[in-house]
This record gives C-alpha cells, structure tokens and sequence, in this order.
C-alpha cells in the first residue's frame, strides 16, 4: 500500500471539515433513563397550594405510607379528583407520555416511526406526598403495579453540613440500575439532590432510595410528591380487542361441537 503524502493527508482532512456530515447514532436498547424537568410555575404553585392544605390538615388526612418503603411518618394520598379540579392533571399525564415514548424509542430504535404514529395514552395510578423531616429516610424500593414513576420537589430545607466532605449524601435521592457491569463507561447508581421545582421521571422497576437529612432551618420539612402510572397505546388496545374476539370465537365454535 501506497504510503499518503503529508498534502494528501491534509487535503482528506479538509474534506472532512468541510459540508460533508458524518452520521452518528447511539443505540442503547438495554438500558432505562431517568428523565429530569421542571415543574413550569403554575403547576409547582397549585401543588403547592394543595399539598399544603393536606399535610396541614394531617389527622383529617387519608395515609399511604401502608403502602410505601418510607420510614417517615407522613405519607399522605392525593385524590385524582383535586388533581383534575386544580388543571394539573394533564401535565403530568404529558410529561409521562413523553417519557414513555423517548424511552420506547430508545428499546426499539428501528421502530421510532411506528411509535411516534401510535396514539399513546397514560393513566395516574396514584399520587401521594411525602413530608420528610429530619432523621427520616426512604430504604431502597421499586413501585410495583404500574409501569411509570415520577417525583417532584417542593420544599427542601437547608442541609447541613455533611460529616464527611467528600461525601454529600444526606437528603439525596439515589437511583440504582443494574443493566450494565461495565465500570469503564458506566455507574451503577447516580445520587441527586433535591431541588425545588425539579421533577423526575423514572421507570417503576428502577431502585431508589433517599437518605436521611440534618437541618438548622426553622421549616426542616423535605417535601416530595410522586406517582405512579400506567401506559398502552391504540394500538396495543386494537391488537387486544381482536385477540379477545378471536378468542371468543373459539370459544363458541367448541360448545357448538360440544
Ligand atoms: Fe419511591
């Protein structure tokens, strides 16, 4: 093979810097995402305004904590109905939707077409508030009969100090995934602080946990909302129906040879 000249090399480099784009692609179908946004101000305010009426109202108020991981005292249901009533519903049913359909791109790449043609729709499950104060944690869980999470942030008090400074653990949330044993190009777990505002979307299936918190602040309270939802498309819903029918057509076929 012929060995390039110095001014042929550098006339291919030009080349290369020049109109001609070179096509990247990233193809990861066996791992899931965390998708971070915000709360746009007239949802954070409502939620607010709601979540204040009910952690204030604690004894009057309906927990969930019989079905939560948390050690903390107040885990407390919000109605669907209050969600609707305040016009912040949607949002989230949005943010979910959006969510589920970047993360089925991502699972099945060669079929983004056919995906972003379906007609996706989602469904709250539930949704709970978390008030944490200081000493209270979440040990590591997943959330189980639904297929989406999120959690948002509404109150976070200042932390103080942590023990160790190479270590700022205290108050976080920490998401856990174990898709992946490469430790050249990948961590297993990421801890992210709360701040207000913020808003999560996960997958159900993923491990999380948060830590404990200290605070000087006069209000110590970490205050999160989450939910569960739940995800199908048309189309998955027309398959479904014409499975049904078939099957009851055999069915009937059966009992009229019977
Ligand atoms: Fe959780």
């Amino acid at each position: 093979m012929k060995k390039q000249t110095k001014q042929q090399e550098n006339k291919i480099q030009k080349q290369n810097e020049g109109d001609e784009r070179i096509p990247v692609e990233i193809i990861q179908p066996w791992s899931t995402f965390v998708m971070k946004s915000k709360l746009p101000k007239v949802v954070f305010d409502k939620m607010l305004e709601i979540t204040n009426k009910i952690v204030d109202n604690v004894e009057n108020e309906k927990s969930w904590g019989h079905n939560l991981a948390g050690q903390i005292e107040h885990e407390l249901y919000i109605e669907h109905e209050i969600l609707q009533k305040n016009g912040v519903m949607q949002f989230f049913l949005d943010m979910t939707r959006h969510y589920v359909v970047n993360q089925l791109i991502q699972m099945m790449p060669y079929n983004q077409e056919n995906i972003l043609n379906d007609e996706w729709t989602t469904n709250m499950m539930s949704m709970w508030v978390v008030s944490q104060k200081e000493h209270e944690y979440n040990p590591m869980h997943i959330h189980t009969q639904c297929q989406v999470s999120a959690v948002m942030y509404l109150k976070v008090p200042k932390f103080s100090k942590s023990r160790k400074s190479h270590r700022e653990d205290d108050g976080r949330i920490v998401f856990s995934n174990n898709c992946s044993l490469d430790d050249y190009f990948a961590v297993p777990q990421i801890a992210l602080e709360p701040k207000v505002g913020d808003l999560y979307i996960f997958p159900a299936k993923m491990a999380h946990h948060v830590y404990p918190f200290r605070s000087d602040d006069e209000d110590k309270e970490r205050r999160s909302v989450s939910f569960n939802a739940v995800y199908s498309s048309k189309s998955q819903m027309e398959h479904m129906a014409e499975m049904e029918k078939k099957a009851q057509e055999e069915m009937k076929k059966r009992s009229f040879v019977q």
